[in-house]
């Protein structure tokens, strides 16, 4: 039953598995994947390289490896995205979901003016040349270049990595999208770009309401961002909860270890401790909890059994020792 106060989510993602069909052996990539993103909410998707971060992400725009097998769903505003046909994904990916990767030159042709990157999409809508040129600059505006005219006639290169992100989110938001996909928008950039980058984030999404699905590796990010997170491990979601809980108490050895080597500014806070290993992929996961290898509370039991994501505190877990307030 859907409580009255929460507004049905803008993506709904169930269950989600994808496997490759690599010579003779079918190499799985996700396994069981459920996330949600409500309207306004910012939800970050957080873990070590490999972890299947973009090929979620990816999912939602229907942009899976060729000769995937996927199972379970993915909905966007109700409707099932892997069910959709070509005509469809067009209409998804133009109206309803944005995405904004690591590196902005890829998503722009070097060839063309930024104005004509940002008008196409518009001008394919029906919006006349001029109306669509203002719209632009006020796009441009929005997120913070302040000389929209200028910046319409120039090309990618005349801008810095930070000035282009900026370009690049002006063109996600021209639809006006109801869900923003951002895969590590800022892992590019140097500090002072990547915190101008995160308010314009956060600004649109409370101005807008879009609902925004914030990846990244970096954690201490994450929370200063999101109102949940998903803690990604191994091509499965081993955590979930609220950003404030996640700091305060996580249940999965896996957060605590992220936590425990994120590097903190406070005096007297403890040095950053590596998690001890290496992240391994699904493909490679042994049996049992894909962490166990690297974790210093695992048990026999851990290297058997694969700990089901089940309900912790306000949020969930997949650790058999999630209820014994372990620590890093
Ligand atoms: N197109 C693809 N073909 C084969 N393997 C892939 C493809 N895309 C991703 N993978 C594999 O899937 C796993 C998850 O990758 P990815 O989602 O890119 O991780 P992350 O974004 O968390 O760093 C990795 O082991 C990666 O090698
Ligand atoms: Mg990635």
């Amino acid at each position: 039953m859907t409580r009255r106060t929460e507004p049905e989510p803008v993506l709904r993602i169930d269950e989600l598995g994808v496997r490759l069909a690599a010579d003779h052996a079918a190499r799985p990539l996700l396994d069981g994947v459920s996330l949600h993103v409500r309207p306004g909410e910012t939800v970050g998707l957080v873990g070590e390289s490999g972890s299947g971060k973009s090929v979620a992400c990816r999912s939602v725009l229907g942009l899976l490896p060729g000769g995937a097998r996927v199972s379970g769903q993915v909905r966007v505003g109700g409707h099932d995205v892997l069910g959709m046909d070509r005509t469809q994904l067009i209409a998804l990916r133009t109206r309803q979901v944005a995405m904004v990767f690591q590196d902005p030159r890829a998503s722009v042709n070097p060839l063309r003016r930024i104005g004509d990157f940002l008008t196409e999409g518009l001008r394919a809508a029906g919006t006349p040349a001029p109306a669509a040129t203002a719209r632009a600059e006020e796009l441009l505006t929005a997120v913070g270049i302040r000389d929209p005219r200028g910046a319409l006639r120039r090309h990618p290169h005349e801008f810095s990595g930070g000035m282009l992100q900026r370009v690049v989110i002006a063109a996600a938001l021209a639809a006006e999208p109801a869900l923003l996909v951002a895969d590590e928008p800022t892992t590019a950039l140097d500090v002072t770009t990547q915190a101008e980058i995160i308010a314009i984030l956060t600004r649109l999404r409370v101005e807008r309401g879009t609902g925004l699905l914030f990846v990244t590796h970096d954690l201490e990010l994450a929370s200063a961002v999101c109102d949940r997170v998903y803690v990604m491990y191994a091509g499965r979601i081993v955590e979930a909860r609220g950003t404030d809980e996640l700091f305060d108490r996580p249940r999965h050895p896996y957060t605590a270890g992220l936590l425990a080597c994120t590097p903190r500014i406070e005096a007297g806070a403890p040095a950053p401790r590596p998690i001890p290993g290496r992240p391994v992929s699904l493909a490679e996961a042994p049996p049992g909890c894909a962490f166990a290898a690297r974790c210093a509370h695992a048990l026999p039991r851990c290297r058997e059994e694969t700990p089901a994501l089940a309900p912790y505190g306000d949020g969930l877990a997949a650790c058999h020792r999630a209820d014994e307030g372990i620590t890093w």
